[in-house]
């Protein structure tokens, strides 16, 4: 049979690997027989993984200590770990879920990622319309150039302009930066060693951070209430699969893709079939100017 994946002793990095997404991806990855290097802030409970690196995401000098215990080359990487804002500060949110995997992605994934290797992260439907003029305009100053510390001043001017922004803005900022980012370096790690870049896009989804959405809004019932075509929430396996595939052999003519994995939700709020709520810019609605 061949191993149309490609997965079988190639080496591969999971951030997130402990819980919901993260963790299925890793077990579906030992399973195809890669060699996993799991970071997560708690132990990762899956049999089989390579080596196991305790890591704050949230903290520069975590991540430099996780990468000295990773392989000078590797093939793969997926950015999944995050957190939703809920009960996290705007700046603690932008730094786990953008400032970490773009300064992991620059300090890292560019010297270390193999020929052809490929790298994906999880953003979120969530960080959707990223591409639309007046949101881009908003996200372009983030996305090169600037070093963790430039970023953190940066994101905390925000703050100092407007007060305390709850950590789900940054939630939404951070989704929208992350997509942006994907996007402004297909073509630098083309250059550099064919290597892929992608993300994946999911809804709701069951996993450890569904209590925290659902409190966001107002319950499991508003949960239930607005699922799409697909009828029911999507399971954690479900985007690992997708991110399975992305990372393999099987992708190895995509990069760029924004892939929402959402049973069709996005593609009926392009159609104009539903509302699309998604088009505002931060700036407008912390200035509280009417919404795009
Ligand atoms: N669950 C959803 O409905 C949903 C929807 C859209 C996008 N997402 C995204 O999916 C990704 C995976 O989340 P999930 O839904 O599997 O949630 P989860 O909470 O089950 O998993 C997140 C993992 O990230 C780890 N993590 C969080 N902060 C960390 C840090 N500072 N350092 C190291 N590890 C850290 C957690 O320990 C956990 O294992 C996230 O990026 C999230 O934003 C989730």
């Amino acid at each position: 049979m061949n191993d149309y994946f490609g997965y079988t002793g190639k080496t591969v990095v999971v951030t997130g690997a402990a819980s919901g997404m993260g963790r299925a991806l890793t077990e579906i990855l030992v399973d195809l027989g890669a060699k996993v290097y799991a970071l997560d802030r708690v132990e990762p409970p899956v049999p089989g993984i390579t080596k196991a690196i305790i890591t704050d995401l949230g903290n520069k000098e975590s991540i430099d200590a996780a990468f000295e215990q990773i392989p000078a080359q590797i093939d793969g990487f997926f950015g999944v770990a995050g957190i939703s804002g809920v009960h996290n500060s705007f700046l603690e949110t932008l730094t786990v879920n953008f400032i970490a995997n773009k300064y992991v992605t620059d300090a890292y994934l560019t010297e270390r990622v193999a020929e052809g290797g490929s790298i994906s992260f999880v953003t979120s439907n969530g960080g959707l319309r990223w591409e639309t003029p007046t949101v881009r305009e908003e996200l372009i100053p983030f996305a090169d150039g600037d070093s963790w510390d430039d970023l953190v001043r940066r994101f905390g001017g925000f703050e100092a302009e407007f007060g305390t922004i709850p950590g789900s803005l940054g939630y939404i900022l951070s989704k929208r930066l992350l997509n942006y980012f994907i996007a402004e370096r297909v073509a630098s790690f083309a250059d550099l060693r064919k290597i892929r870049i992608n993300a994946v896009l999911p809804a709701m989804t069951v996993s450890g951070m569904l209590p925290e959405f659902a409190e966001m809004k107002g319950g499991q019932d508003a949960v239930e209430a607005d699922l799409g075509p697909g009828g029911r929430l999507a399971e954690s396996v479900e985007m690992a699969k997708v991110l399975a595939f992305l990372g393999s052999d099987l992708a190895s003519y995509v990069s760029g893709a924004h892939l929402s994995v959402d049973f069709g939700m996005n593609a009926r709020q392009i159609a104009g079939l539903e509302p699309d709520r998604l088009g505002w810019t931060l700036r407008g609605v912390l200035s509280r100017q009417p919404v795009a």
